[in-house]
């Protein structure tokens, strides 16, 4: 079998290959133009690039930039703007630690380098040292999934391997050049994204076909683990033209407004959708000192990173508006101004 032993040579190289690729190839993306390179823009990019795609980013990003054009004037901007901002993007937690990051900023200078970056709320590992690569060119080494991805077939790495990570690390710091490293980590995130694709990769066209041991063979991979499914049930309670809507408190959906959402339960091979609906909307009822009669409305299905969860969407008229405790009563017009999650959006369109 062949097998590379990275050296000075290799790497040289390497990094040749890939930043001539670059040059040429590289993606016209807006945190890429020369007067967004500072360190706000890049960090607001990286941050909504980190768990969303480039083409999903683009539009959000744009809009930010309009929004708050410099890091003074994001100092003003409340946590409610940005949910605001952020919505139909995911991982809200994302927003909130925009949010606290500012704060901090406000009151404290941070010097920009891998080390310092990581004080900053929201900004860890992968994206300290990919804001430090593109502003400065610091030498630390860049690694996302996509990233990965690609050593792990140019070195026909098994990442069931319990030394998997540890020969990632071992390989992506030699790697990682002397100069240029801002290019050279966005020439291997560009590389992922058009050439070493997670299927069908395309190495006719790919500048480091030569030095790959896979060459488009199948990673060696863990099978991906199935996702769980869960289900809750969502209460559409209304009153007239208004409806009862909830400040979410819980984990993912922080801050965001939405209509009261039940715990969700996960979906085992006994489960019964008729029972848990009907137990769980009588103990909410029961909860909250109620008494009506509620109808199913629909069914959504929403994707979270880890689960996918099924939402029973019911309906419940009252002939009074209850005052509840963290509850509002808005109108669907109020609601389209406050920050909502895509699963919320979804649930509207049943309404
Ligand atoms: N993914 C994460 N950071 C990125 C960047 N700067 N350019 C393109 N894709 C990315």
């Amino acid at each position: 079998m062949k097998e590379y032993h990275i050296d000075k040579i290799f790497k040289s190289r390497w990094e040749k290959k890939m930043l001539d690729w670059y040059s040429i190839n590289k993606r016209d993306l807006p945190w890429r133009r020369r007067e967004n390179k500072n360190f706000y823009r890049i960090w607001i990019s990286e941050i909504m690039l980190q768990q969303t795609q480039v083409a999903v980013v683009i539009p959000y990003y744009n809009r930010f930039m309009l929004k708050w054009p410099t890091l003074e004037d994001f100092y003003n901007a409340k946590l409610e703007e940005i949910l605001f901002l952020w919505q139909g993007m995911g991982y809200y937690k994302r927003a909130e630690n925009l949010y606290k990051a500012k704060e901090l900023l406000k009151k404290k200078t941070i010097t920009i380098n891998y080390q310092s970056l990581l004080e900053i709320p929201g900004i860890g590992d992968y994206t300290s040292s990919a804001i430090s690569a593109i502003l400065n060119d610091e030498k630390c080494p860049v690694v996302d999934g996509n990233i990965k991805r690609i050593l792990t077939r140019v070195f026909k790495l098994n990442n069931d391997d319990k030394l998997y990570d540890k020969n990632i690390k071992y390989i992506s710091t030699y790697l990682t050049p002397n100069r240029k490293n801002g290019n050279y980590c966005q020439s291997l995130m560009d590389l992922a994204n058009s050439v070493c694709k997670v299927r069908n990769p395309d190495c006719k066209i790919c500048p480091v076909e030569d030095f790959c041991l896979s060459k488009g063979l199948k990673l060696i991979q863990n099978k991906g683990k199935k996702t769980k499914n869960k289900i809750a049930v969502a209460f559409v309670v209304s009153y007239k033209k208004y409806y009862l809507i909830e400040k979410n408190s819980k984990k993912l959906l922080k801050n965001l407004f939405c209509f009261p959402l039940s715990d969700s339960k996960d979906i085992d091979k006994n489960f019964i959708e008729s029972e848990f609906l009907h137990k769980t909307v009588n103990d909410w009822l029961k909860k909250k000192k109620i008494k009506v009669t509620y109808k199913l409305v629909g069914k959504v299905i929403h994707k979270f990173s880890h689960f996918q969860l099924k939402v029973l969407v019911v309906k419940l008229n009252l002939t009074c508006k209850l005052l509840l405790e963290n509850f509002f009563w808005l109108t669907i017009k109020d609601l389209n101004s406050k920050p909502v999650s895509k699963l919320m959006l979804k649930i509207k369109e049943i309404v």
